[in-house]
């Protein structure tokens, strides 16, 4: 017989930089969901890759004098190992450059074409770069992007269309009668209310003013670029009309489209009137998740390393950061990101329920019993509650998944270790012990506790990709005993195990000297588009300067020139400011302590009257690091921060760097 299948997708990332936690939210619950169904026996299809075109990727790559192709390779090589080191197993990673794709693309826009669904006219409106989408005056809010809020731009091109208007009824009917269609609920009725009664209007499918996009076969100045091109991707990876289409075949239609909330519209509106068009199945359901943010406001990569995933994974280990994406927030709800959040769930839930469990069984099994599982003995108190708990845990974790609910499914798994570290001080294991006559309770209980474990070890996989395995090997458990089937029965594990006494799984965190290390480490917070903004007026100021500028020969009036060897008596490195204070009875100073590269430097800066101690904690400056130590009242400074100053103005700004680089790397 053949296997069931199930095919989940995320949604394509963008390649317009590094990615940080908030992306990694939506592959992370998609990898849980994939692993969990392959468990179960399914044969899983998961879809993750990157949406490519566009003309914001078309602009950065001119700003970075590379082409297009060149820049996405880059960051979606990036972006792969992020998944790599984030385990995410997924089956299949499609680009939206992919040949294969481009083809599928071209049929499908032909196929809409010739069936009269997509038509040329011409667009006035109002487009928004960053977000790729053309709004109605009516549709923008006090005269920005609706979707992000960020200006847009008048626009009026020979555009082709789609007949989005045409599929209205259909797709308030297929709301209305599949309320499962979209999750949670709430995101349906939003649809419902805000977009599709008010009515559609056709959708602009092609551009001419770039060509970095899919070229329309038969109108080869227009390219296809966003709905048509991205969205299709969740068939075209299967292989829709192209020769190897079995994929397609198998696993078409897809069980569910994991996306974030501000996509919700794409896909359940303009996704499924395409697939009306093209006369094929629709996917199941879309599930659209709320927003991690950062307490201050929306996460952005400009944040730093507080945010970056390879810095959180490194410091904390992949399996915490998974576990506290899928527990801290009910999937669906917006939830906040914060690192003391982080660190309290890695200590609570892992480093003292879970960890302690595991390290305080095998440590009396050990001691009581040599190292060997011993057999149940004798039933006593407790053991039926706790067997009931442990019981059920698997058939309400599953029910929980199957709903997506990772957040309350990792409670249920949550409440079997609780029940269980509660089952350790009812018994009092240790007091069994003292007592030669309670030896076989004693066996009892310590069976008890790690057949509990043993099935807590085996829910947790779909989540936690590294801890099931570091459980099996301390507690022997053998390759027959850890199947996803085997957590739904009591005393599978075979006594005569040999326990050991492995690493800890999950060491407890000082949080205060931890918060104090990643503020120190974080970037400055600055938001990306002034940002992206910034470098590219500094890029333009550059040009003009260069194009009037004939090379500088001869020095300007009162400038001593310096020879090259003169510089190279300067040791100047990137320094971060770790704490700072101000001064005692000094208006003008401040006193830092600096990472520089291995080494702490204490700095006494005259900048008191422009930056607040607050404003210095984590910027990243630059050091004159061989300048003699000097005494500023009775301070020793260890160096020299720079800044420019103008006396005129009597502004002061500190030099810094333009992107994150380690401290102590030589500036020249
Ligand atoms: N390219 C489009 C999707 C096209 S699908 C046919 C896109 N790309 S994206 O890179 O901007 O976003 C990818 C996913 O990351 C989206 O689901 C988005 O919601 C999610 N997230 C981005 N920031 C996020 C948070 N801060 N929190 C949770 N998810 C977030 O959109």
């Amino acid at each position: 017989m053949n296997k069931k299948t199930y095919y989940i997708t995320t949604p394509i990332y963008y390649p317009s930089g590094k990615l940080h936690i908030g992306h990694s939210y939506t592959t992370v619950a998609a990898d849980a969901m994939a692993r969990y169904k392959r468990l179960q026996g399914y044969e899983v299809m998961f879809l993750t890759g990157t949406d490519e075109h566009g003309q914001k990727i078309q602009r950065i790559a001119a700003e970075n004098n590379v082409t297009p192709k060149q820049y996405v390779d880059k960051i979606v090589d990036g972006i792969k190992s992020l998944w790599r080191l984030m385990d995410i197993t997924y089956d299949k990673f499609i680009r939206t450059t992919d040949e294969e794709h481009i083809q599928a693309v071209q049929k499908i826009f032909k196929a809409l074409y010739d069936k009269g669904d997509i038509y040329k006219s011409e667009y006035e409106g109002w487009y928004c770069t960053p977000c790729e989408s053309f709004w109605t005056e009516t549709q923008l809010v006090d005269g920005k992007c609706p979707d992000c809020g960020r200006a847009v731009e008048k626009t009026r091109e020979e555009s082709y269309f789609f007949k989005l208007s045409k599929y209205q009824d259909a797709l308030i009917k297929l709301l209305e009668e599949n309320p499962e269609f979209i999750q949670p609920t709430s995101r349906r009725n939003e649809m419902l209310n805000n977009f599709l009664r008010p009515g559609l209007e056709d959708l602009c499918v092609s551009r001419t003013s770039f060509n970095w996009g899919v070229p329309v076969t038969f109108d080869n100045k227009h390219v296809v670029y966003v709905w048509i091109d991205a969205l299709s991707n969740y068939i075209t990876a299967l292989g829709y009309l192209s020769e190897k289409d079995e994929n397609y075949r198998k696993f078409w239609p897809a069980d569910v489209h994991l996306v974030g909330k501000e996509i919700v519209r794409f896909h359940t509106i303009i996704w499924p009137a395409m697939l009306m068009a093209l006369d094929i199945p629709l996917p199941k359901q879309v599930f659209g998740h709320g927003w991690l943010v950062l307490e201050g406001g929306k996460m952005s990569k400009s944040k730093g390393n507080v945010v970056d995933p390879v810095v959180l994974v490194e410091k904390y280990g992949l399996d915490a950061i998974r576990y506290f994406l899928l527990r801290e927030v009910p999937f669906g709800a917006d939830g906040v990101f914060s690192n003391e959040a982080l660190i309290n769930r890695i200590n609570s839930d892992l480093a003292n329920d879970l960890g302690n469990l595991v390290s305080r069984t095998s440590a009396m099994i050990i001691k009581y019993f040599g190292g060997v599982l011993p057999e149940a003995r004798e039933a006593g108190d407790f053991d039926n509650d706790l067997i009931s708990v442990v019981s059920q845990a698997k058939a309400k974790t599953e029910e929980l998944l199957d709903k997506l609910q990772f957040s309350t499914a990792l409670t249920e798994i949550w409440k079997v270790v609780s029940r269980t570290n509660k089952y350790i001080d009812e018994t009092m294991p240790w007091a069994l012990a003292k007592d030669e006559a309670k030896k076989p309770r004693l066996a009892q209980v310590l069976y008890n506790l790690a057949e509990s474990i043993r099935v807590v070890s085996i829910l947790i996989q779909p989540f936690m990709p590294q801890t099931p395995a570091k459980i099996w090997s301390q507690l022997a458990i053998p390759q027959n005993q850890r199947d996803w089937s085997s957590a739904g029965t009591w005393g599978l594990y075979a006594p005569h195990a040999p326990v050991s006494q492995g690493e800890i799984i999950f060491p407890r965190i000082d949080i205060a000297k931890e918060l104090e290390a990643l503020a120190a480490t974080s970037a400055p917070a600055a938001s990306e588009t002034s940002k992206d903004e910034g470098k590219k007026a500094a890029k333009q100021e550059n040009a003009k300067a260069e194009a009037k500028a004939p090379e500088a020969k001869e020095a300007p009036e009162g400038i001593q020139l310096i020879g090259i060897e003169d510089f190279g008596k300067l040791d100047l490195r990137v320094v971060k400011v770790l704490t700072c204070e101000r001064v005692e009875k000094s208006d003008k100073l401040l006193k830092l302590k600096v990472q520089l590269g291995n080494e702490e430097r204490q700095v006494v800066s005259g900048i008191a009257q422009y930056y607040t101690p607050e404003e210095m904690v984590g910027k990243t400056l630059i050091l004159v690091a061989n300048l003699k130590p000097a005494k500023l009242r009775g301070i020793e400074s260890q160096g020299m921060i720079l800044a420019a100053s103008d006396k005129e103005s009597g502004k002061l700004v500190l030099v810094t760097v333009e992107a994150e680089i380690p401290t102590g790397t030589k500036v020249s």
